[in-house]
């Protein structure tokens, strides 16, 4: 069967549903649904992606931090697949900052997030791995986790005053 990917919107029934854990990681189909989120992100320039967002109900997100014209501040990072991950723990300290989504389009939000996160995951070859993010890779670790629990970053501001066109989002931030 072949699957045409694309990147799917509020609205779409996937988004709001608890993506299921993989369980078969030589699956030739799960490399297929990482190399289109790959693709489709880059496109888009995104820094982090998850399955449902292409319509693909599984427990698997990019997390790719980088500089682009979304976000001109990003931090570079290698981009990381993480598989079934779980939060083990995340810190006090908490900082609101700008968040968009491939899926909310024309939108930007700002969302109030834990500050670092520790989390477990599998990688593309099933090992186990821990790993602290911090900062902006925490946030889109964050972000896309919801993602996961059939959650946007709609359901995360804390009133709509929160939530901006991209034409004040940039007005906000003084790019013009
Ligand atoms: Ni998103």
């Amino acid at each position: 069967m072949t699957f045409s990917y694309e990147i799917i919107e509020v609205g779409n029934p996937l988004l709001y549903q608890v993506a299921e854990e993989v369980t078969d990681f030589s699956c030739a189909e799960l490399k297929k649904h990482i190399s289109a989120m790959h693709r489709l992100m880059q496109e888009r320039n995104g820094v982090g992606i998850a399955a449902p967002q292409v319509g693909v109900s599984l427990q698997v997100m990019i997390v790719a931090s980088r500089p682009n014209e979304r976000y001109p501040n990003a931090p570079e990072m290698e981009p990381t697949v993480l598989i079934n991950p779980k939060i083990e723990s995340v810190s006090d300290r908490q900082v609101v900052d700008w968040e968009g989504c491939l899926s909310v389009p024309g939108i930007r939000g700002r969302v109030r997030r834990a500050d670092e996160v520790t989390v477990v995951y599998f990688d593309e070859a099933g090992e186990q791995i821990r790993k602290m993010l911090k900062g902006f890779p925490a946030r889109i670790f964050l972000h896309e986790y919801d993602h996961l629990i059939g959650k946007t970053f709609l359901d995360q501001v804390a009133s709509s005053a929160d939530l901006f066109s991209e034409k004040e989002y940039l007005r906000a931030i003084g790019a013009n």
